[in-house]
């Protein structure tokens, strides 16, 4: 079978196309023919090394595939071949808080992804998906919806009237977006482009700023939001946008602190306390808070924002696409 490999950590380059054995699932793992995958912001940092200098090499890259079972090992009566399921971000994260143990079993980092025709996982980080979701649609799932989800829904306790501000329209923001509709919040949107911002407004955001031509945007989001500040900020952008974001939040406000698209720098953290602000780290989710999330999903027919889906043999198209920034919402590649 045919695996995508990182065997240096210099970008896109570093990453080939191999032939490898088939897996065999062993007790208590399934085995599935993986449809789908889709790109993450991180499965980029992952390539130029910005994740990590020390990952196993040769590394199968991303975290995010979906597929059907094709075998089930001894001990597994969860799923049976032929059942449509997703791989979890985390193998060993099932349910409860996040624990060391289970932090280090994230895929398509410490451990291998999911960029690959056949996946052998271990029955607790595997998930049914959605009858009504394509599988590009829920390969889309693992990361950036299931962090959307985390944030607002199992962290934030979002409430219908409340206000977020999502930052941006790439994968984690757009699931935010959508997430924060049906929950029945007023959602603020920002983005380098006017097209996408009146595409993020057709998705149900009431209001888009534009944060080249306004760099000062928290003033202006605070304006928005009833001129105290929204509820709930949806931060992907890190050091560089969590000034403004601190400007937007009302006092009282949640920041579920996600991204570093802008890299690293220094933030006051005064406005923090003087705000009564919670800021709360978001590291994707669990297996149990995923299964809550395809709940929601399926009772309200949520269909993922699928920006462009590319042909297995052009991957690494698909990692550039995502490394332009031009996309709105997911890139996937299509396996098999
Ligand atoms: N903690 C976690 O568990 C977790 C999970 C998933 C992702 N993340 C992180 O969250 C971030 C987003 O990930 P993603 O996969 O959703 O990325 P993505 O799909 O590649 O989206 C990137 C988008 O972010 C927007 N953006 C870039 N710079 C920005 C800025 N200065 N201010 C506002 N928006 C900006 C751009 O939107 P426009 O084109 O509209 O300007 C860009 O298209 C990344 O840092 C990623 O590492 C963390």
């Amino acid at each position: 079978m045919k695996a995508y490999r990182i065997h240096r950590l210099n970008g896109i380059d570093g990453i080939a196309l191999d032939n490898l054995p088939s897996p065999e699932p062993g007790p208590g793992e399934v085995s599935i023919r993986v449809r789908a995958v889709s790109l993450n912001y991180r499965d980029l940092l992952v390539a130029k090394g910005v994740y990590s200098r020390n990952l196993p090499l040769p590394l199968i890259p991303t975290s995010d595939g979906a597929g059907e079972v094709i075998e089930v090992g001894s001990g597994v009566t969860r799923f049976r071949p032929g059942d449509r399921v997703a791989g979890c971000f985390f193998s060993g994260w099932a349910d409860g808080p996040l624990t060391e143990v289970a932090s280090k079993t994230a895929h398509g980092g410490a451990v291998d992804g999911m960029l690959v025709e056949e996946k052998v996982l271990p029955v607790e980080g595997v998930v049914k998906i959605p009858d009504h979701l394509s599988f590009e649609e829920a390969a889309t799932l693992p990361c950036a919806g299931l962090t959307a989800w985390h944030a607002l829904i199992e962290s934030g306790g979002l409430k219908v009237g409340e206000s977020v501000l999502i930052q941006g329209t790439g994968g984690v923001s757009l699931f935010a977006l959508q997430l924060a509709r049906l929950a029945g919040a007023k959602v603020i949107v920002t983005s380098s482009r006017d097209d996408k911002l009146q595409r993020a407004c057709d998705l149900g955001a009431s209001e888009g700023i534009n944060y080249k031509t306004t760099p000062e945007w928290g003033e202006v989001v605070r304006e928005k939001a009833e001129g105290i500040g929204v509820d709930h900020v949806v931060e992907v952008g890190g050091a560089g946008t969590l000034g403004q974001s601190l400007k937007a939040v009302k006092v009282g406000g949640h920041i579920a602190l996600i991204g570093v698209l802008t890299g690293g720098g220094e933030v006051n953290p005064t406005p923090i306390l003087m705000k009564n602000i919670r800021v709360q780290g978001i590291y994707v989710g669990s297996r149990a808070m995923f299964e809550s999330m395809n709940r929601a999903i399926e009772l309200h027919q949520l269909r993922p924002v699928v920006d462009r889906v590319f042909p297995f043999d052009d991957a690494r198209g698909a990692y550039r696409h995502l490394e332009s920034g031009a996309h709105f919402g997911k890139v996937v590649v299509q396996v098999g």
